[in-house]
């Protein structure tokens, strides 16, 4: 390919009068052949005379360039065969120049180029915008999940010493309502005595208040509030866990404590679990 785009180049600088350098030393260029003109390099070389040369043409400008007598040596039928139409009746003015290579930039540029440029940025990121949006859209929570994602709870309804199951993401959630003496009794349980230690401000900043989801942690059973061996504490009959009153796992093969959804105090009586 790029030797018949190399003779069809060639060709244009066929009819070139150039002085070769086998024929003509580069320091005889005052003695030229009749009828040869010697040519300075970035001139109209294609408007030249046929020449006949089997070698590179050395330029008064000392650059070297190829004729189209070299791809004759080396590609003879190809070249012969090929006669490469001249297009210049067909080419604008700015285009002639077969050397310029920066065709349609800068000033020359059509500016209805730069609005389609610009209108069809604008249309690309609008479709990209509405294909990330509703792939988005497919792949998050639909309105009834997220509704149901997070629950208020009424404190005042649950009594003092009481706890009161709230279903939450699927989940029974505990809500107990501390008393004094429940909180007097694990305030100073030594951390050694724990499988996992959480002191009872880690698990309930506010104190009165314990919520944990109730799912004991062995197999995944439900507690039963307010019984086992720790008063107001929490039993699970599966395999034997015992929960403190802040839901710690005291005794049993459950191996970690009762899990604290995340939530916040709304107001005195009201919390916003999830
Ligand atoms: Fe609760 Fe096994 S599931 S102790």
């Amino acid at each position: 390919m790029m030797n018949i785009l190399n003779s069809c180049f060639a060709s244009r600088f066929s009819r070139v009068a150039l002085t070769c350098c086998k024929e003509k030393p580069p320091g005889a260029v005052s003695a030229l052949p009749s009828g040869h003109k010697l040519i300075p390099c970035r001139t109209q070389i294609h408007k030249a005379l046929p020449v006949k040369c089997s070698g590179k043409l050395q330029l008064s400008s000392g650059l070297t360039m190829w004729t189209q007598v070299r791809f004759q040596k080396e590609c003879p039928r190809l070249h012969r065969d090929i006669n490469f139409p001249n297009f210049d009746a067909y080419r604008k003015d700015d285009y002639l120049d077969v050397r310029r290579t920066n065709w349609g930039s800068g000033d020359g540029k059509p500016g209805y180029t730069y609005i389609v440029s610009v209108f069809g940025l604008i249309g690309a990121t609008y479709g990209a915008k509405s294909v990330v949006t509703h792939f988005i859209s497919y792949m998050s929570a639909a309105a009834d999940v997220l509704a149901l994602a997070s629950i208020e709870v009424d404190l005042s309804k649950v009594a003092a010493g009481g706890t009161v199951s709230f279903k939450w993401r699927g989940k029974p959630l505990f809500v107990k309502n501390r008393t004094q003496s429940d909180i007097d009794s694990e305030a100073n349980t030594p951390m050694s005595a724990l499988r996992d230690p959480q002191t009872p401000e880690q698990r309930a900043p506010n104190s009165e208040w314990l919520i944990v989801i109730g799912i004991c942690t062995h197999l995944g059973c439900v507690p039963i509030p307010n019984s086992g061996d720790w008063p107001g504490g929490f039993y699970c009959p599966c395999h034997g866990s015992h929960y403190d009153n802040i839901g710690r796992i005291r005794k049993g093969p459950a191996p970690l404590n009762l899990e604290i959804p995340p939530y916040k105090f709304i107001s005195e009586t009201l919390v916003l679990v999830g």
